[in-house]
Formats: C-alpha cells, sequence, structure tokens
C-alpha cells in the first residue's frame, strides 16, 4: 500500500517548434484521488504526460515528486521513483505472452525471474487477466492490449498512474470493469491522472477534474463544477455531455 504521495506540477510549458502546446499549466494530484484531465484533442493531454514522465523535455516549469524535483529526468529514472504511465498508442510486446510483458514491468522491483512472475501473477489477477496469461499479446484485442498496458505499468508498483484513454473503444460493461479497477486502485493510495474522453465514464469516478484547450489550463474543480462550467462546455463538452446531464 503506497501512501502520502505528490505529484505537483509548476507552470510546465511545452513548445514544438512555433506551436506552443503546454502553456504555463499548473496542478497537482495526490495518494488516493482519481483526477481526470479531459479537452479536446490536440490540446496537450498526452504532451502532458510525456512531460511528467521524462518522454519529453519541458522547456519551463517544475515537476516535483514527493518533494523532489524530477524535472526532465529520465523515463526510467522517474519510473523507478513510482510515477508509471500508459501511452494512447499501445506500446506491448506483441510477439512475448501477457505474463512475459507484465513481467517486463516487474523486473523493475524484482530482478530476479521467480518473484518477476510471482508479482507479474499478482498484477494479472487483479486486472482479471490471469486467464489470458498465456496468449501472445499480438492475438489480443485493442481493449485487451491497453487493458495489458495497464497491468505492466501497475507491475513497476507506481504511487502516480496515468492513464492515456485506456477505456477507449470498450464496451459499456468492460468500461464498467475498468472504472472499477481505477477506484480500487485508488482506494490501495495510488495518484491516478486519467486521460478519456468517454465523459460517462470518466465523470462518475474522478475527485476533481481539470481541463486544457489549446495546452491552457482553462478550468479545474470537481465534476459537477466542471460540467457545469460555461467555458468548458464551449471548448470541449458541448453536445457530448452537458445537454444530456441537463435533460
Ligand atoms: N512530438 C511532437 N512534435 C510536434 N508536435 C507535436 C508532437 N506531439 C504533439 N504535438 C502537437 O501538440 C499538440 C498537442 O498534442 P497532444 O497529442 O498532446 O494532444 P492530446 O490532448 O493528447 O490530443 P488527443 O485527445 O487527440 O489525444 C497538437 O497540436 C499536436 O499536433
Ligand atoms: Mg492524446
Amino acid at each position: 500500500m503506497s501512501s502520502g504521495s505528490k505529484l505537483v506540477v509548476t507552470g510546465v510549458t511545452k513548445r514544438f517548434g512555433g506551436l506552443l502546446a503546454l502553456n504555463d499549466v499548473s496542478f497537482s494530484v495526490e495518494s488516493g484521488e482519481i483526477l481526470a484531465l479531459i479537452g479536446p484533442n490536440g490540446a496537450g493531454k498526452t504532451t502532458l504526460f510525456n512531460c511528467l514522465t521524462g518522454f519529453l523535455k519541458v522547456d519551463g516549469g517544475t515537476v516535483e515528486f514527493n518533494g523532489q524535483n524530477i524535472t526532465n529526468w529520465s523515463p526510467n529514472k522517474i519510473c523507478s521513483l513510482g510515477v508509471a504511465r500508459t501511452f494512447q498508442v499501445v506500446q506491448v510486446l506483441q510477439g512475448m505472452t501477457v505474463l512475459e510483458n507484465v513481467m517486463v514491468g516487474a523486473y523493475l522491483r524484482n530482478p530476479r525471474t521467480a518473484p518477476a512472475r510471482e508479482s507479474a501473477i499478482a498484477v494479472l489477477e487483479k486486472v482479471g487477466m490471469l486467464q489470458r496469461a498465456d496468449v501472445l499479446a499480438v492475438n489480443l484485442t485493442l481493449p485487451e492490449k491497453k487493458r495489458l498496458e495497464v497491468a505492466m505499468s501497475l507491475a513497476t508498483q507506481p504511487k502516480v498512474l496515468m492513464l492515456d484513454e485506456s477505456m477507449a473503444g470498450l464496451t459499456p460493461t468492460e468500461a464498467a470493469e475498468a472504472s472499477q479497477m481505477i477506484r480500487s486502485l485508488r482506494d490501495e493510495g495510488l495518484a491516478l491522472i486519467v486521460v478519456e474522453h468517454v465523459m460517462e465514464a470518466i465523470m462518475p469516478i474522478a475527485d476533481r477534474v481539470i481541463v486544457l484547450d489549446s495546452g491552457t489550463k482553462i478550468a479545474e474543480g470537481s465534476p459537477e463544477e466542471i460540467v457545469s462550467n460555461p467555458r468548458v462546455i464551449s471548448a470541449y463538452l458541448g453536445d457530448k455531455y452537458a445537454k444530456r446531464v441537463i435533460n
């Protein structure tokens, strides 16, 4: 059980040439909290994950984890510290089995094979994929691959976990299972940042929501505050959600 972890992001700025992809973004997330990160396509959500996990260098601002400045550390060092993420475009190792993929994550904390295997099996059980352990990743459906990515990240025993559209393409039943899993991770003490376009899936489980639009944080609040925020409705939610909530 992890407890008392906090990720603090202050004034993070990222440019791609002339494009200001992240403009002075600040927020924090801590243990036992689900922070939803929403916003239109191209808003900068994945870029923010890349900046927080060392896959991209920021041009300004700081990222602190439990008081330590981890800005622009390498992805490996950040993951070792306990900050993990999934990828919007799945990155599983296609030619390996489900179990072997999860063991890749588990080796971070268990250099020896037998303990790594045990730890990976425990994670597969937790995410409901144990019966798929021996299937080659290439033969999984896309939703299963996304779930496998969550398992690979969990196997690194993170304190902060960032999920980039892990629920995309799921049936309503599968999305409900995924929501339940995210809730139980929160209840175990993880801090979660969840990027999702399916508002029906994310809003009910979010403790807090931040909204990015063209690289700028335009709102932060409870799900109730966010769905009734005129700026968020006009920038993103529009017909997608607000009307359904009102009706
Ligand atoms: N490596 C890169 N080089 C140049 N431009 C990039 C790069 N990565 C992202 N961008 C641009 O930065 C902006 C933010 O992209 P990003 O992928 O972070 O958006 P997003 O909010 O994750 O969108 P989506 O909801 O579609 O996944 C976009 O304009 C995108 O084209
Ligand atoms: Mg994205």
